[in-house]
């Protein structure tokens, strides 16, 4: 017979489960609240990544996307990573493949290619050089290339390519629950708001981002959030983020661009499944090492930039 355990239940045995097999619990900033509650860290890409390289814990307890946890893998094949949910993927990662890359670097050898780590590791292996939504220009301007093809947001790359001014060969890839928040829905919510100012994430459309006060990564958001004087903030980005800011900021409001912005992948993940994950260790996530050492390169130079 199957026994129900309460949240609060499930919560203890996780904690009890994750000191006696030495995992850290990884989250991304999207994560139900549930799920950022119990994680030892809760970041943007870029963080989580610095925080699985650097973790002494064997087992890493991976809250996030596939590819959140390919890249924690790719730099530390040591660990045991494990996602929750093995189809917690990431539909933008999804829209460019290694033969596609390979084909269209043919096309544009003068360029230097720029991959987003919202991708698979045979696409970062691929590519030059590695970047999050945290120092994507910083990336770019590092680069002695003034001719990148940038992979696989076409939202990040315009973004990029507006901020450095170097030839962006931009790829069709977009996060559909960043792009589809709609710059009307913005102009509306300020318009209800006016005290408010508007925070967004360079996965949103140019035409969002032309109405943002500030442009950051996730976690660039909530330091933003915190140091800013205004007392109303409209979120461009995915739902989960609401959770801590409104910890963080208990005297702020904040308003999401829509209540349809949630990432359906990140929410795949829950406390049974994380429960689940600590006691049978699986699903595990790993990289052939091939396509793994030459995915590194890329993550590292990232790394490295900072
Ligand atoms: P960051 O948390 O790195 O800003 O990325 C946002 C995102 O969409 C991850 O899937
Ligand atoms: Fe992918 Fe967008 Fe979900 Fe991030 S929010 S995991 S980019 S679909």
């Amino acid at each position: 017979m199957e026994t129900f355990l309460s949240d609060q239940e499930l919560v203890s045995k996780i904690k009890d489960l994750a000191s006696k097999k030495d995992a850290v619990i990884l989250a991304h900033n999207y994560q139900r609240p549930e799920i950022q509650d119990i994680a030892d860290y809760v970041g943007d890409s870029l963080g989580l990544s610095r925080q699985a390289a650097s973790t002494d814990a064997d087992i890493i307890i991976f809250c996030g996307v596939h590819f959140m946890a390919e890249t924690a893998y790719i730099l530390s094949p040591q660990k045991t990573v494990i996602l929750p949910e093995i189809e917690a993927g990431c539909p933008m990662a999804d829209m460019a493949t290694a033969e596609q890359l390979k084909l269209k670097k043919n096309q544009h050898q003068e360029a230097t290619v720029v991959t987003y780590v919202n991708s698979s590791a045979a696409v970062k292996a691929e590519s030059d050089i590695c970047c999050t939504s945290s120092n994507a220009v910083k990336v770019v301007e590092s680069l002695n290339s003034d001719d990148i093809l940038f992979v696989p947001d076409k939202n990040l790359g315009a973004y990029v390519a507006k901020q450095t001014g170097k030839n962006v060969i931009l790829w069709d890839g977009f996060c559909p629950t960043h792009h589809h928040i709609r710059a009307g829905q913005i102009l509306a919510l300020i318009k209800e708001h006016p005290q408010a100012v508007f925070m967004a994430h360079p996965e949103c459309t140019e035409e969002v981002l032309a109405l943002a006060n500030h442009i950051d990564s996730t976690s660039g958001m909530f330091s933003w959030a915190k140091q800013s004087d205004a007392n109303e903030i409209i979120v461009g980005s995915e739902m989960g983020m609401l959770h801590r800011l409104q910890i963080e900021n208990p005297n702020k409001i904040f308003y999401p661009a829509s209540n349809q912005t949630i990432c359906p992948n990140m929410k795949l993940i829950t406390l049974d499944k994380v429960y689940d994950s600590l006691l049978k260790l699986e699903p595990k996530i790993t990289v052939p090492e091939q396509i793994r050492l030459k995915a590194l390169e890329a993550v590292d130079k990232m790394v490295k930039i900072g």
